[in-house]
Protein backbone atom coordinates (compact mmCIF):
# COMPACT_ATOMS: atom_id res chain seq x y z
CA UNK A 1 0.00 0.00 0.00
CA UNK A 2 1.17 3.83 -0.60
CA UNK A 3 0.57 6.94 1.75
CA UNK A 4 -1.31 9.28 -0.53
CA UNK A 5 -1.77 12.07 2.66
CA UNK A 6 1.06 12.08 5.26
CA UNK A 7 0.04 14.82 7.69
CA UNK A 8 3.03 15.63 10.64
CA UNK A 9 2.14 17.42 13.85
CA UNK A 10 -0.06 19.55 12.27
CA UNK A 11 -0.74 22.92 13.94
CA UNK A 12 -2.92 25.46 12.81
CA UNK A 13 -3.21 29.15 14.24
CA UNK A 14 -5.82 31.91 13.58
CA UNK A 15 -4.53 35.00 14.27
CA UNK A 16 -7.01 37.43 16.22
CA UNK A 17 -9.15 34.42 16.90
CA UNK A 18 -8.79 31.97 20.02
CA UNK A 19 -5.52 31.75 21.72
CA UNK A 20 -5.46 27.96 21.89
CA UNK A 21 -4.69 26.08 17.93
CA UNK A 22 -7.66 25.18 15.65
CA UNK A 23 -5.59 22.30 15.17
CA UNK A 24 -3.10 20.99 17.30
CA UNK A 25 -0.06 18.53 16.71
CA UNK A 26 -2.38 16.22 14.35
CA UNK A 27 -0.77 13.70 12.53
CA UNK A 28 -2.13 10.50 10.41
CA UNK A 29 -1.56 9.05 7.00
CA UNK A 30 -4.10 8.25 4.66
CA UNK A 31 -3.46 5.05 2.46
CA UNK A 32 -4.09 4.50 -1.22
CA UNK A 33 -8.15 3.82 -2.29
CA UNK A 34 -8.83 3.58 1.69
CA UNK A 35 -12.09 5.63 3.13
CA UNK A 36 -10.30 7.42 6.08
CA UNK A 37 -12.91 9.34 8.18
CA UNK A 38 -12.50 12.07 10.79
CA UNK A 39 -14.93 12.40 13.23
CA UNK A 40 -15.60 15.04 15.83
CA UNK A 41 -17.89 17.72 17.12
CA UNK A 42 -18.63 20.84 16.26
CA UNK A 43 -15.41 23.25 16.35
CA UNK A 44 -13.04 20.68 16.85
CA UNK A 45 -10.75 21.91 14.22
CA UNK A 46 -12.13 19.01 10.99
CA UNK A 47 -12.52 21.87 8.43
CA UNK A 48 -9.53 23.82 9.27
CA UNK A 49 -7.75 20.36 8.59
CA UNK A 50 -8.84 20.44 5.34
CA UNK A 51 -8.62 23.48 4.37
CA UNK A 52 -4.91 23.64 5.32
CA UNK A 53 -4.53 20.15 2.99
CA UNK A 54 -5.96 22.20 0.57
CA UNK A 55 -4.25 25.31 0.50
CA UNK A 56 -7.48 27.16 1.33
CA UNK A 57 -7.01 28.71 4.85
CA UNK A 58 -7.32 32.36 4.69
CA UNK A 59 -5.04 34.61 5.46
CA UNK A 60 -4.94 35.21 9.12
CA UNK A 61 -4.24 31.41 9.39
CA UNK A 62 -0.54 30.51 10.31
CA UNK A 63 -0.02 26.67 9.50
CA UNK A 64 3.40 24.64 11.50
CA UNK A 65 4.43 20.83 10.59
CA UNK A 66 4.25 18.96 7.33
CA UNK A 67 1.50 18.01 5.09
CA UNK A 68 2.68 15.78 2.08
CA UNK A 69 0.65 14.28 -0.88
CA UNK A 70 2.28 11.72 -2.87
CA UNK A 71 5.50 12.63 -0.65
CA UNK A 72 5.26 16.32 -1.91
CA UNK A 73 5.43 18.73 0.61
CA UNK A 74 2.27 21.95 0.48
CA UNK A 75 3.36 23.35 3.44
CA UNK A 76 5.09 26.67 2.53
CA UNK A 77 3.74 26.09 -1.32
CA UNK A 78 2.85 29.25 -3.17
CA UNK A 79 -0.92 29.89 -4.36
CA UNK A 80 0.27 29.08 -8.35
CA UNK A 81 1.30 25.83 -7.28
CA UNK A 82 -1.43 25.12 -5.05
CA UNK A 83 -4.02 26.66 -7.60
CA UNK A 84 -2.77 23.93 -10.25
CA UNK A 85 -2.84 20.98 -7.95
CA UNK A 86 -6.30 21.96 -6.66
CA UNK A 87 -8.80 19.61 -8.69
CA UNK A 88 -5.90 17.39 -10.46
CA UNK A 89 -4.31 16.20 -7.34
CA UNK A 90 -6.34 17.48 -4.73
CA UNK A 91 -10.26 18.14 -4.68
CA UNK A 92 -12.60 19.04 -2.14
CA UNK A 93 -16.40 18.73 -1.84
CA UNK A 94 -18.43 21.34 0.21
CA UNK A 95 -20.65 21.00 2.84
CA UNK A 96 -23.42 23.19 1.45
CA UNK A 97 -23.86 21.85 -2.33
CA UNK A 98 -26.20 24.59 -3.49
CA UNK A 99 -23.12 27.10 -2.11
CA UNK A 100 -20.59 25.53 -4.63
CA UNK A 101 -22.69 26.18 -7.90
CA UNK A 102 -23.28 28.86 -10.07
CA UNK A 103 -27.23 29.18 -9.43
CA UNK A 104 -27.58 31.05 -12.93
CA UNK A 105 -25.05 29.02 -15.07
CA UNK A 106 -25.93 25.42 -16.47
CA UNK A 107 -24.76 22.48 -14.29
CA UNK A 108 -23.19 20.67 -17.22
CA UNK A 109 -21.29 23.98 -18.35
CA UNK A 110 -20.07 24.51 -14.74
CA UNK A 111 -18.68 21.01 -15.25
CA UNK A 112 -17.04 21.06 -18.20
CA UNK A 113 -15.40 24.32 -16.96
CA UNK A 114 -13.38 22.31 -14.77
CA UNK A 115 -12.29 20.17 -16.77
CA UNK A 116 -10.67 22.75 -19.00
CA UNK A 117 -9.62 24.57 -16.56
CA UNK A 118 -7.16 21.84 -16.14
CA UNK A 119 -6.90 20.17 -19.39
CA UNK A 120 -6.32 21.26 -23.23
CA UNK A 121 -9.71 20.25 -24.51
CA UNK A 122 -12.28 21.68 -26.98
CA UNK A 123 -15.35 22.82 -25.62
CA UNK A 124 -17.04 19.62 -27.62
CA UNK A 125 -14.89 17.07 -25.62
CA UNK A 126 -15.38 18.92 -22.38
CA UNK A 127 -19.00 19.19 -22.50
CA UNK A 128 -19.10 15.20 -23.56
CA UNK A 129 -16.63 14.77 -20.37
CA UNK A 130 -19.46 16.60 -18.60
CA UNK A 131 -22.27 14.28 -19.62
CA UNK A 132 -20.34 11.55 -18.75
CA UNK A 133 -19.14 12.18 -15.38
CA UNK A 134 -22.86 13.57 -14.51
CA UNK A 135 -23.81 9.81 -16.23
CA UNK A 136 -21.21 8.43 -13.62
CA UNK A 137 -22.94 10.00 -10.66
CA UNK A 138 -26.03 9.26 -11.25
CA UNK A 139 -27.94 12.17 -12.94
CA UNK A 140 -30.73 10.34 -15.10
CA UNK A 141 -31.20 11.53 -18.41
CA UNK A 142 -27.53 13.93 -18.46
CA UNK A 143 -27.41 15.26 -21.96
CA UNK A 144 -31.15 16.18 -21.51
CA UNK A 145 -30.49 18.04 -18.22
CA UNK A 146 -26.56 19.58 -19.20
CA UNK A 147 -28.55 23.23 -19.93
CA UNK A 148 -30.39 23.19 -16.86
CA UNK A 149 -29.70 25.34 -14.08
CA UNK A 150 -28.95 23.99 -10.35
CA UNK A 151 -32.53 25.00 -8.53
CA UNK A 152 -34.19 22.48 -11.70
CA UNK A 153 -32.92 19.65 -9.50
CA UNK A 154 -33.34 18.37 -5.74
CA UNK A 155 -30.68 19.20 -3.12
CA UNK A 156 -29.90 15.45 -3.85
CA UNK A 157 -28.57 15.67 -7.10
CA UNK A 158 -27.16 19.02 -6.54
CA UNK A 159 -24.49 17.16 -4.13
CA UNK A 160 -24.61 14.96 -7.28
CA UNK A 161 -23.19 17.55 -9.17
CA UNK A 162 -21.07 18.99 -6.81
CA UNK A 163 -19.27 15.21 -6.49
CA UNK A 164 -18.95 15.36 -10.86
CA UNK A 165 -17.08 18.45 -10.80
CA UNK A 166 -15.27 16.64 -8.08
CA UNK A 167 -13.65 14.51 -10.07
CA UNK A 168 -13.89 16.14 -13.32
CA UNK A 169 -9.84 15.61 -13.28
CA UNK A 170 -9.62 11.74 -11.61
CA UNK A 171 -8.09 13.77 -8.24
CA UNK A 172 -5.79 11.29 -6.28
CA UNK A 173 -7.08 12.40 -3.10
CA UNK A 174 -10.92 13.80 -2.97
CA UNK A 175 -11.78 15.59 0.61
CA UNK A 176 -15.76 15.67 1.72
CA UNK A 177 -16.55 18.02 4.32
CA UNK A 178 -19.77 16.80 5.89
CA UNK A 179 -20.74 16.04 2.16
CA UNK A 180 -24.27 14.66 3.23
CA UNK A 181 -25.70 16.78 6.02
CA UNK A 182 -27.77 18.53 4.36
CA UNK A 183 -29.45 15.65 2.70
CA UNK A 184 -32.37 13.26 4.04
CA UNK A 185 -30.61 9.96 5.06
CA UNK A 186 -32.40 8.01 2.06
CA UNK A 187 -30.67 10.27 -0.38
CA UNK A 188 -27.72 10.74 2.65
CA UNK A 189 -27.13 7.12 1.78
CA UNK A 190 -27.52 6.99 -2.10
CA UNK A 191 -24.31 10.00 -1.85
CA UNK A 192 -22.40 7.73 0.38
CA UNK A 193 -22.82 4.47 -1.81
CA UNK A 194 -21.58 6.93 -4.53
CA UNK A 195 -18.35 8.28 -2.88
CA UNK A 196 -17.84 4.13 -2.09
CA UNK A 197 -18.60 3.25 -5.96
CA UNK A 198 -16.18 6.00 -7.16
CA UNK A 199 -13.12 5.17 -5.05
CA UNK A 200 -13.52 1.46 -6.22
CA UNK A 201 -13.73 2.42 -9.87
CA UNK A 202 -11.20 4.79 -9.92
CA UNK A 203 -9.13 4.24 -6.92
CA UNK A 204 -9.72 7.57 -5.59
CA UNK A 205 -8.91 8.14 -2.15
CA UNK A 206 -11.07 9.84 0.40
CA UNK A 207 -10.81 11.97 3.29
CA UNK A 208 -14.46 12.27 4.41
CA UNK A 209 -15.54 14.68 7.01
CA UNK A 210 -18.51 14.58 9.94
CA UNK A 211 -19.68 14.87 13.02
CA UNK A 212 -21.90 11.73 11.82
CA UNK A 213 -21.20 8.09 13.52
CA UNK A 214 -23.82 6.55 10.82
CA UNK A 215 -21.63 8.07 8.45
CA UNK A 216 -18.59 6.28 9.20
CA UNK A 217 -20.06 3.32 10.12
CA UNK A 218 -21.41 3.04 6.43
CA UNK A 219 -18.45 3.68 4.85
CA UNK A 220 -15.13 4.70 6.45
CA UNK A 221 -12.07 2.22 6.01
CA UNK A 222 -10.64 3.89 9.09
CA UNK A 223 -11.49 6.59 11.57
CA UNK A 224 -10.23 9.65 14.03
CA UNK A 225 -11.77 11.32 16.37
CA UNK A 226 -10.79 14.49 16.67
CA UNK A 227 -11.18 16.75 19.71
CA UNK A 228 -9.83 20.06 20.82
CA UNK A 229 -8.13 20.36 17.57
CA UNK A 230 -6.32 16.82 18.21
CA UNK A 231 -6.63 13.30 17.72
CA UNK A 232 -8.05 11.53 20.61
CA UNK A 233 -8.10 7.93 18.90
CA UNK A 234 -7.12 6.71 15.64
CA UNK A 235 -8.23 2.79 14.30
CA UNK A 236 -10.22 0.79 11.89
CA UNK A 237 -14.08 1.51 12.24
CA UNK A 238 -14.86 -1.76 12.94
CA UNK A 239 -12.40 -1.30 15.74
CA UNK A 240 -13.48 1.65 17.01
CA UNK A 241 -17.23 0.83 17.47
CA UNK A 242 -16.35 -2.72 18.89
CA UNK A 243 -13.65 -1.37 21.62
CA UNK A 244 -13.40 2.38 21.64
CA UNK A 245 -10.13 3.32 23.64
CA UNK A 246 -10.95 6.73 24.69
CA UNK A 247 -13.87 7.39 27.39
CA UNK A 248 -14.44 10.48 24.97
CA UNK A 249 -15.34 7.80 21.79
CA UNK A 250 -17.24 5.88 24.43
CA UNK A 251 -19.25 8.40 25.74
CA UNK A 252 -20.09 9.51 21.63
CA UNK A 253 -20.86 5.79 20.79
CA UNK A 254 -22.59 5.73 24.25
CA UNK A 255 -25.03 8.64 23.58
CA UNK A 256 -25.95 6.88 20.30
CA UNK A 257 -29.37 4.89 20.58
CA UNK A 258 -28.82 1.11 20.81
CA UNK A 259 -25.60 1.24 19.27
CA UNK A 260 -26.38 1.83 16.19
CA UNK A 261 -24.40 4.02 14.09
CA UNK A 262 -26.66 4.97 11.61
CA UNK A 263 -28.55 8.70 11.36
CA UNK A 264 -26.37 9.23 15.24
CA UNK A 265 -24.95 13.20 15.53
CA UNK A 266 -22.48 13.82 17.54
CA UNK A 267 -23.39 15.90 20.55
CA UNK A 268 -20.97 18.91 21.40
CA UNK A 269 -19.62 17.76 24.21
CA UNK A 270 -21.96 15.36 26.48
CA UNK A 271 -23.60 17.42 28.60
CA UNK A 272 -22.22 16.50 31.79
CA UNK A 273 -18.89 16.97 30.76
CA UNK A 274 -18.96 20.23 29.09
CA UNK A 275 -21.64 22.28 31.58
CA UNK A 276 -20.75 20.78 34.80
CA UNK A 277 -16.58 19.87 34.50
CA UNK A 278 -14.56 22.25 32.27
CA UNK A 279 -11.84 19.85 34.06
CA UNK A 280 -12.91 17.41 32.10
CA UNK A 281 -12.85 18.66 28.49
CA UNK A 282 -9.39 20.10 29.44
CA UNK A 283 -8.22 16.61 30.35
CA UNK A 284 -9.48 15.37 26.76
CA UNK A 285 -7.55 18.26 25.41
CA UNK A 286 -4.48 17.19 26.84
CA UNK A 287 -4.98 13.42 25.93
CA UNK A 288 -5.18 14.90 22.36
CA UNK A 289 -2.10 16.58 22.73
CA UNK A 290 -0.30 13.72 24.10
CA UNK A 291 -2.03 11.02 21.41
CA UNK A 292 -0.78 13.87 18.81
CA UNK A 293 2.88 13.31 20.05
CA UNK A 294 2.55 9.78 20.53
CA UNK A 295 1.53 9.24 17.27
CA UNK A 296 4.15 12.31 16.11
CA UNK A 297 6.96 9.66 17.80
CA UNK A 298 5.57 6.73 15.79
N1 LIG B 1 -11.26 32.08 9.75
C1 LIG B 1 -11.19 31.83 11.07
N2 LIG B 1 -10.74 32.76 11.94
C2 LIG B 1 -10.66 32.51 13.27
N3 LIG B 1 -10.99 31.33 13.82
C3 LIG B 1 -11.45 30.36 13.02
C4 LIG B 1 -11.58 30.53 11.59
N4 LIG B 1 -12.05 29.40 11.05
C5 LIG B 1 -12.20 28.52 12.06
N5 LIG B 1 -11.85 29.09 13.25
C6 LIG B 1 -11.87 28.44 14.57
O1 LIG B 1 -11.18 27.22 14.47
C7 LIG B 1 -11.83 26.23 15.27
C8 LIG B 1 -12.13 25.02 14.44
O2 LIG B 1 -13.11 25.35 13.46
P1 LIG B 1 -13.53 24.36 12.31
O3 LIG B 1 -14.41 25.10 11.40
O4 LIG B 1 -12.32 23.73 11.75
O5 LIG B 1 -14.36 23.26 13.11
P2 LIG B 1 -15.20 22.03 12.55
O6 LIG B 1 -14.74 20.83 13.30
O7 LIG B 1 -15.13 21.99 11.07
O8 LIG B 1 -16.67 22.40 13.03
P3 LIG B 1 -18.10 22.12 12.29
O9 LIG B 1 -18.46 20.70 12.61
O10 LIG B 1 -19.01 23.08 12.96
O11 LIG B 1 -17.94 22.38 10.83
C9 LIG B 1 -13.06 26.90 15.87
O12 LIG B 1 -12.75 27.30 17.16
C10 LIG B 1 -13.27 28.07 14.95
O13 LIG B 1 -13.87 29.13 15.66
MG1 LIG C 1 -16.54 22.14 9.54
Amino acid sequence: MSTVLSIGNLGVRFFGGDTRPAVDGVSLEIEKGEIFGIVGESGSGKSTLANAVMGLLPANATVSGSIRLNGHELVGLGEDELRRMRGVDMSMIFQDASASLDPVWPVGDQIAETVRAHRAVSRREARLRAIELMDEVGIPDATARYRSVPHRFSGGMRQRIVIAAALANNPGLLIADEPTTALDVTIQAQVLQLIDRLRHQHGTTVLLITHDLGVVSQVCDRVAVMYGGGLLELAKTADLFARPNHPYTRALLAANPSGAPRQSRLPVIPAEWSVESLEQSERLRADASRTAQEVANG
